[in-house]
């Protein structure tokens, strides 16, 4: 099968196509040929070297992927149903035609999606969808998304619209057309809107991390939930009476199979930017290093 590897940690140039064996489903786990394969930051932080895992080289590449069910086990999906899902971190392995999955990890793909869009969901929309739920969203409460227009971003905006409550967004100030269409009620120009005046928030969503983080936690409200992304809480800016915890993360068939209900009932909807050939996984993951992109990239085989 084709596939995207990488045999040492480095830049875009370190990734290689290539042909390698057909991997082998372990126990519990479902054979998918990819459709289309998500492209998510941790790729390339992956590809550095900041994510690692205790397999030798060369390392697979790549967590979410939307495709057909050529192997499975009792009681998963039937051999040639259309599943999307995601691998397990930290072992990528999504950038290639088959990818296995432990079968507890996938779920049909929302009959309104095609493959591209349907790889763009799964890491981006569990991490929101386990965000807000650590950080206890219900409805008529004030939540504040930062950077409401990228991956996380703008499934987390919508999800949050969806339990009812009320949702500010930060973007640049090309994106709040686009926070306006996905419901956002008070979409914020980061660049020239300042946060502090605006009335204390029960959850603020830190998907930037460094200063961003920093200045959350005094956007709280006492009791209120500040739930970080990126990196661990910088503990040297803690406010008393703040929860505050960083999630990672985690497979989940189960709620991607609620969040696809909510796609095909059109409660949701999935941007997709730019979708690139598994050639051009470089190009992927320096457009997505910049850190400009809406909604989602998604390499499609
Ligand atoms: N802990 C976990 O399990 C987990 C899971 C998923 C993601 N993450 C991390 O969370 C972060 C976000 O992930 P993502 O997939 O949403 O990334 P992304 O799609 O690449 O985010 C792109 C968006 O970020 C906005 N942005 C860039 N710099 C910003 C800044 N300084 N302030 C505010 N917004 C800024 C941009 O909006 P504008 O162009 O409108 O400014 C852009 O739309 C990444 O660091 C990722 O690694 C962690």
């Amino acid at each position: 099968m084709r596939a995207v590897v990488f045999s040492r940690y480095g830049d875009e140039s370190v990734l290689e196509l290539t042909r390698r064996p057909a991997p082998a489903p372990a126990e519990g786990e479902i054979l998918v040929e990819v459709m289309a394969a998500g492209v998510n930051p941790v790729d390339w932080k992956h590809r550095e070297g900041a994510v690692r895992s205790d397999r030798p080289f060369p390392l697979g590449m790549g967590w979410d992927v939307a495709g057909v069910v050529r192997a499975t086990v009792a009681g998963g999906p039937a051999v040639g149903e259309a599943v999307y899902g995601m691998l397990p971190l930290p072992y990528g392995g999504a950038y290639q035609e088959l990818a296995v999955l432990p079968v507890s990890a996938a779920a049909p793909k929302p009959d309104r999606l095609s493959y591209a869009q349907a790889a763009a969901v799964p890491l981006a929309a569990l991490t929101a969808w386990q965000a807000l739920e650590a950080g206890g969203v219900d409805s008529g409460q004030r939540v504040l998304v930062h950077a409401g227009a990228g991956g996380v971003g703008h499934f987390a905006v919508q999800f949050a619209r969806h339990f009812g409550a009320h949702v500010t967004a930060t973007a640049s100030a090309r994106n709040l057309d686009f926070l306006s269409r996905l419901g956002v009620d008070e979409p914020i120009d980061r660049a020239t809107t300042d946060l502090s005046t605006t009335e204390p928030f029960d959850i603020v969503l830190d998907t930037v991390g460094g200063l961003v983080q920093q200045a959350s936690w005094r956007l709280l409200r006492p009791g209120g939930a500040l739930i970080t992304l990126p990196e661990p809480l910088d503990e040297a800016h803690r406010l008393p009476g703040i929860t505050a915890r960083r999630v990672v993360v985690a497979p989940d068939g189960q709620a991607l199979g609620r969040i696809g209900a909510l796609i095909d009932s059109g409660a949701v909807h999935v941007e997709v930017q730019l979708v690139l050939p598994l050639e051009e996984a470089a190009q992927a993951h320096r457009i997505s290093k910049a850190g400009r992109v809406r909604g989602k990239l998604v390499l499609g085989f």
